[in-house]
């Protein structure tokens, strides 16, 4: 460490005011991007939050099956005509949910008359059959029907969005840590804590930035991205506290 003895406590007033503002700048910069991140990402699988999910859903793309589907496909419930098993899956594949539910166009083989006649005896809420499924699982209404009835499909940003937004962050933001590490190494902090954040900045932003293009063709990855992306943020919100307390602490004698 002999090399580098520079402590930033050492530096005129007007430097370490002009560090000051910008350690706060950063600190501005940072708490922009988790607003965003959760502005950006929050809404993708219709539930409130930031969740796993919404984050395989920009970075991997999601594809979920419609129960109703499902089941239909395993062949359930047994006692249904081929026909009519497949009228049904017809019409959830059709686009058309909301609009051919009880379509008078479709007289007999409309879905709200199929459901009636081959579900609802044991998927009415009152049904006496299927072991209680009707209260579990009622599909007496349109609303009860399209909990079930809509498969997702979410696909991951572009290729060409994602390689813009690499350009940008990767760029930057790792501008931006070498010069944030290396002010930290000028501090009076052990040097564990100063090569620690420094490395954990590091580690988090390419792990970060690979899990985006990693997640493509694996969402095992997505997790990677959340801990690579939390670690970073950390890293680089502790290293810039330990910095500005290094501006301002009163000196201390070194024997270095
Ligand atoms: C003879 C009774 C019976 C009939 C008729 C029946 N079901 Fe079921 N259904 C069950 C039972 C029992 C279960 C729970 C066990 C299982 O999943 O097989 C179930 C489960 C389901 C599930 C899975 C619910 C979940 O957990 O996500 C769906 C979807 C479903 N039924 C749709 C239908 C549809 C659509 C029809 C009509 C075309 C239908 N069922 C007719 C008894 C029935």
């Amino acid at each position: 460490m002999s090399a580098f003895t520079l402590r930033l406590r050492e530096l005129g007033f007007g430097t370490r005011v002009g560090l000051s503002a910008l350690v706060l700048a950063f600190g501005i910069g940072l708490a922009a991007s988790a607003w965003h991140l959760q502005d950006h990402h929050h809404n993708r699988d219709e539930q409130p939050g930031v969740s796993l999910e919404d984050l395989e859903g920009a970075y991997h793309g999601v594809n979920t099956t419609a129960p109703l589907v499902s089941a239909l496909e395993r062949g359930h419930p047994e006692a249904l005509a081929t026909q009519e098993r497949e009228f049904l899956l017809v019409w959830l594949r059709s686009g058309r949910i909301v609009e051919d539910y009880d379509s008078i166009d479709l007289g007999d083989s409309a879905p709200e008359g199929l459901i009636r006649a081959n579900c609802l005896p044991c998927h009415a809420r009152n049904a006496s059959a299927g072991e209680g499924i009707g209260a579990r699982v009622p599909l007496e209404y349109f609303d009860d029907v399209k909990k079930l009835a809509f498969s997702k499909s979410v696909a991951p940003v572009p290729v060409r969005v994602l390689a813009a937004s690499t350009h940008a962050h990767a760029l930057s933001l790792a501008a931006m840590s070498v010069v944030i590490g290396f002010l930290l190494i000028a501090t009076r902090w052990p040097a564990f804590l100063r090569n620690g954040l420094f490395a954990l900045a590091g580690l988090g932003l390419v792990g970060d930035l690979a899990g985006w293009w990693l997640a493509r063709s694996s969402a095992a990855w997505v997790p990677m991205i959340v801990a690579s992306g939390a670690t970073y943020a950390l890293a680089t919100a502790l290293s810039l506290a330990l910095v500005f307390l290094e501006l301002w602490l009163p000196r201390r004698r070194e024997s270095s």
